[in-house]
């Protein structure tokens, strides 16, 4: 829980980041100011907040040891950019993916806040040199990658600009950890940062055996989500290695030359387009039609099943 003196977090940009951040800070007890351009968005993202947090209340699924309602007190609405911020000890910018919006915002921050306050940007992908290099409060800049959606996947990506203070990126690691999601630190910048160039590696691969006819995209889906994913739910592939073996030394004697004589094998880059993409749309509409309603649906259930999986990974923590 924050303690009543602790400084606020302000929001900027109400949309779907904007809000999951809002509700998991106000879960960890802190006071969240929403700002957007848009008056409307502000509104809407206290109505849908309002909305969610009662029924995860019903379903015993809120997070932190607040109820819903003194959560939803500590969250409020403010449309101006300096009275929102006054104060604040955590900035977190959530406006669409566009380095040039992204610019200005943090050059009009840069301008306004004090030489306390961490500015946090949610960027799924701009480096941190595109979006910070020439603040004067640079020092105090870090990327805070959530994933979606953050309330049932935990992982935030922490990647500093190479002027980032230590402080900085410790303060923030132990921001995520307070509102129980799980920081990890990205110890220098890179384009993709570690979970898109994990996602990527394997995009990649399932698009070249599929190109290749060696597999369905369905069962090519099916290979992660009953197999490889079943495990990567609970321990990532470097723990695997360790555990499929007598440990990681045993691991690497056993099955280095295995491993280098398939990746050898694996092709170039695919295109992403082609025949390739036709038959991959054709089965992925069999099973989820492309239409708004299909796709809100299956993203519903995806998420039910997220919770669901968060709460079984937290009663299975090892003692
Ligand atoms: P969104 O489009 O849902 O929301 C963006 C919000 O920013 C809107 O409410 C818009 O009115 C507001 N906005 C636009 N210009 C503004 C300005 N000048 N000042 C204040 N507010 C402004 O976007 P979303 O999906 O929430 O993405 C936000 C950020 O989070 C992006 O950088 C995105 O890459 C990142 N992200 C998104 C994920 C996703 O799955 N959607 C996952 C992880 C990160």
């Amino acid at each position: 829980m924050a303690s009543p003196a602790a400084g606020g977090v302000v929001i900027i940009g109400s949309g779907l980041i904007g809000r999951s951040w809002a509700m998991l800070f106000a879960s960890g007890g802190f006071k969240v100011k929403l700002y957007d351009i848009e008056q409307q968005q502000i509104t809407n993202a206290l109505e849908s907040i309002r909305k969610e947090m009662k029924s995860l209340e019903q379903s015993g699924s809120l997070k932190g040891s607040l109820g819903a309602e003194q959560q939803l007190s500590l969250i409020s609405g403010c449309g101006n950019l300096a009275e929102a911020v006054e104060g604040a000890m955590h900035i977190q910018e959530c406006v669409p993916e566009n380095l040039e919006l992204k610019k200005k915002i943090f050059a009009q921050l840069d301008r306004i806040v004090d030489d306390q306050v961490i500015l946090s940007s949610s960027s799924s992908c701009l480096l941190p040199s595109k979006l910070f290099t020439g603040l004067a409060h640079v020092k105090q800049c870090i990327v805070a990658h959530p994933v979606n959606p953050p309330y049932y996947v935990p992982l935030v990506e922490l990647v500093p600009h190479p002027e980032t203070a230590p402080a900085t990126m410790d303060r923030t690691y132990a921001l995520m950890k307070k509102i129980r999601q799980t920081p990890v630190r990205v110890l220098k910048e890179v384009d993709g940062f570690v979970l898109n160039r994990l996602q990527y590696a394997i995009i990649s691969e399932a698009w070249r055996l599929v190109e290749e006819g060696i597999v369905s995209p369905n069962d090519l889906d099916l290979v992660m989500s009953d197999g490889l994913g079943m495990r990567y739910a609970f321990i990532g592939p470097l723990e695997t290695m360790h555990l499929n073996a007598e440990g990681m030394v045993s691991y690497c004697d056993r099955y280095s030359e295995g491993m280098k004589r398939v990746l050898k094998t694996f092709g170039p880059v695919p295109e992403f387009s082609g025949a390739t993409v036709e038959k991959v749309n054709q089965d992925m509409c069999m099973k989820v039609p492309d239409d708004p309603e299909h796709l809100a649906a299956r993203r519903h259930w995806r998420d039910d099943c997220l919770m669901q999986l968060s709460k079984l990974k937290h009663q299975m923590q090892p003692q």
